[in-house]
């Protein structure tokens, strides 16, 4: 219907605002592509030092795929809201202001699955922290707790929304290929180191 069509395209150009890359350039710091992995989320913003704008990367990255779902739900509905959301985290991932090339989308997932289901947001954040502390590696604790996020979602919940967490999975999987590599091979840089990867 009209209604999930604007939903989609709402969430999508919503998602599509690189925060990373906007703070880091209005704070001067250049272009965050060409620092650490390249990428444009908070992890690679807090590769600059300014933890101040990772914080803030992270909160309106997050925050815009939780407005999303949380305006589509007010307006529609929960299958809206969950459009909506995953319509973000595609948008940040591939973003119609950066010719496509985008992030890899963890803030915004997390953003979207806290507006869907806030036990499962928690559960999977909980996830994250903990593998963080453990093995210093923003990239392994993304993976990991994206695979709880759908698990989680399907054995206490039921319903549908795990098939569009589990996509959502999916291309986080695909966006961290290299990151992949890099953990295989002992490789990946730890949170808050600075060297060029
Ligand atoms: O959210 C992205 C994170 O999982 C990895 O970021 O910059 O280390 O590739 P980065």
């Amino acid at each position: 219907s009209t209604d999930l069509i604007i939903a989609i395209i709402g969430g999508y150009l919503l998602g599509s605002i690189p925060f990373g890359l906007v703070l880091t350039r209005l704070a001067g710091l250049g272009d965050i592509r060409t620092v650490g992995s390249g990428n444009i989320g908070a992890t690679n913003v807090l590769r600059t030092g300014r933890k101040d704008l990772a914080a803030l990367t992270l909160l309106l990255d997050a925050g815009k795929g939780a407005i999303a779902a949380l305006i589509a739900l007010a307006l529609w509905g929960e299958n809206a809201a969950l459009m909506a959301g995953t319509a973000a985290f595609i948008g940040h991932c591939f973003p119609v202001y950066l010719k496509f090339h985008g992030g890899k989308g963890v803030a915004t997932f997390f953003g979207t699955i806290f507006a869907i289901n806030p036990d499962v947001g928690f559960a999977s954040a909980v996830a994250w922290l903990a593998i963080a502390l453990m093995f210093r590696m923003s990239s392994f604790a993304a993976l990991v707790a994206a695979l709880i996020a759908p698990a989680i979602s399907y054995i206490c919940y039921g319903g549908s929304d795990w098939i569009a967490i589990s996509l959502m999975v999916i291309v986080i999987f695909i966006r961290h290929k290299d990151n992949i590599g890099r953990i295989i091979r002992g490789e990946e840089s730890k949170i808050g180191q600075k060297k060029k990867i």
